[in-house]
């Protein structure tokens, strides 16, 4: 066949003994140079490639990551409406924090937060915080609490110098965070046998006046529960009454705030209950925004210390601005006023209630492998997701499990063992989230009705095998 005018000379496969140019030539002809050599990965390279290229070269090294999809240990947002992506999509160049040039932009942050506010029952008017999840939220929850508390203190003249912050072993690692960087105390309730999350009977002998506050969850990331936050909120109501303790509650809803209020309306534990200051919530968990967006709500304005707030001039004009970081996109921010309005109280209602209704039709067909119990019953308030763990004597465990169901089919359902004095418990967890339909939710019903089967004849897996299991409990 006659070659095209100025086609390069073809070159026997494996010849290297070609020049840089001839390489170049035959790479745009075709196919990629980034193909035959190694990805750069120490030091910019010297020249670059084609934008095409690049884009090639980062989406092959992608493939070898787990589908997101298949991730049923995160509580993160895995799929948004193609509308909304191209909000996303459309807005990556304006910085959140140039409040002054993207005025609209902040106004649609202060919405997000008002609608919180009144989702959580706040008593009136209130202030909040845009950040990049619950950790950032948490941060600025718990600084809030430490400065109200040395405030008090240096009001009454007395020593500001050994603050504790009292929650229960099943809280998210930010709360440990919290304590190591901001120097204060943590007294953390231990986890018992049966006992997942923490009362008021538990938190009871840490408090003392050194305590800035306590903080309850909503939704654990271990199985899914709530802390007894009305039990908790009681005991700080008598402590305040009978002693003139003012210990304020923060609830961590990372993911339990825009779950409880569409599937449990009237459980209070929220701006309901008189000792709950301050909330934060992830919307990039169940308020179904891809990653990079949380919120923190005040119950009042003067919850917030005015001197964690800071006013500068930017940019010639002035801007006040509460925040761990500065610049930072507002795309999840509108992302999230997105669904506000695209979905309303009615849209999040029937989502929240189809991800129960496919926890439910899935925690029934694992039940009945016969394997397995479940962690939580369909009376108690949970997460959409199911917990569950092997019962009877079996010659593997919920690791091998979880090692069984990656090899088959990919799957990242997570096998843990809980945090202290509950550590020999281990349990596993699937989300279930709106790209876990119900067929979908047969088939991994399936799957691990399978792999059970496969692991009863062969056993336990090789070491080398356990090593891929996610034992982590996911974010
Ligand atoms: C209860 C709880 N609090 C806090 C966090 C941290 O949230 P984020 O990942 O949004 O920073 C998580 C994350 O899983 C969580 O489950």
């Amino acid at each position: 066949m006659p070659q095209p005018k100025d086609s390069p000379s073809p070159i026997p496969p494996g010849d290297t003994n070609i020049s840089l140019e001839q390489a170049e030539r035959l790479a745009q002809e075709y196919g990629n140079r980034f193909l035959l050599e190694p990805a750069p990965d120490h030091q910019l390279p010297e020249l670059g490639m084609a934008a095409v290229d690049a884009m090639r070269l980062i989406g092959e090294e992608l493939v070898l990551d787990g589908i997101p999809m298949r991730n049923l240990a995160t509580f993160v947002t895995t799929w948004m409406e193609p509308e909304a992506q191209r909000i996303i999509a459309e807005n990556l160049y304006r910085n959140f924090i140039d409040h002054a040039e993207y005025p609209q932009t902040a106004e649609i942050e202060q919405r997000c937060i008002r609608m919180l506010a009144h989702l959580f029952n706040a008593p009136g008017e209130t202030t909040g915080a845009r950040t990049q999840g619950s950790s950032e939220a948490i941060m600025l929850g718990a600084l809030s609490l430490k400065w109200k508390w040395r405030a008090r203190r240096e009001e009454a003249g007395q020593d500001t110098t050994k603050p504790n912050l009292v929650f229960g072993g099943d809280v998210h690692v930010v709360w440990e965070k919290f304590c190591r960087y901001f120097d204060v105390e943590p007294r953390i309730i231990p986890l018992q046998k049966d006992k997942y999350t923490i009362g008021p009977e538990d938190v009871e002998p840490h408090l003392d006046e050194n305590t800035i506050g306590v903080a309850a969850v909503l939704g654990t990331t271990f199985t899914g529960h709530a802390d007894d936050i009305v039990g908790i909120n009681d005991l700080l109501v008598t402590l305040k009454n009978d002693k003139g303790l003012d210990v304020p509650l923060h609830v961590d809803a990372a993911s339990g705030g825009f779950v409880w209020p569409f599937l449990y309306p009237h459980s209070e534990w929220d701006f309901r209950l008189e000792q709950v200051r301050s909330i934060n919530a992830s919307g990039h968990k169940f308020g179904l925004v891809y990653p990079g967006i949380g919120w923190l709500v005040f119950r009042e304005s003067s919850d917030l210390p005015d001197d964690l707030v800071f006013t500068e001039n930017y940019l010639g004009k002035t801007d006040a601005t509460f925040t761990l970081n500065f610049s930072t996109g507002s795309a999840m921010v509108l992302a999230q006023y997105y669904n506000f309005v695209r979905f309303g109280h009615g849209g999040y209602r029937y989502i929240m209630q189809t991800m129960q209704q496919n926890a439910r039709a899935l925690a029934k067909q694992i039940a009945d492998i016969g394997a397995f119990r479940l962690v939580g019953g369909e009376d108690e308030e949970q997460l959409p997701l199911v917990a569950f763990q092997l019962q009877g004597e079996h010659p593997y465990d919920e690791f091998d499990v979880a090692s069984q169901l990656a090899a088959e089919r990919g799957w990242m359902v997570p096998a843990y063992t809980l945090p202290p004095n509950a550590d020999h418990i281990k349990i596993m967890r699937a989300l279930v989230k709106l790209t876990l339909s119900h067929a979908v939710a047969n088939a991994l019903a399936g799957d691990i009705s399978e792999a059970c089967e496969t692991l009863e004849k062969k056993g336990g897996l090789h070491e080398v095998d356990r090593r891929r299991v996610h034992t982590g409990t996911g974010y």
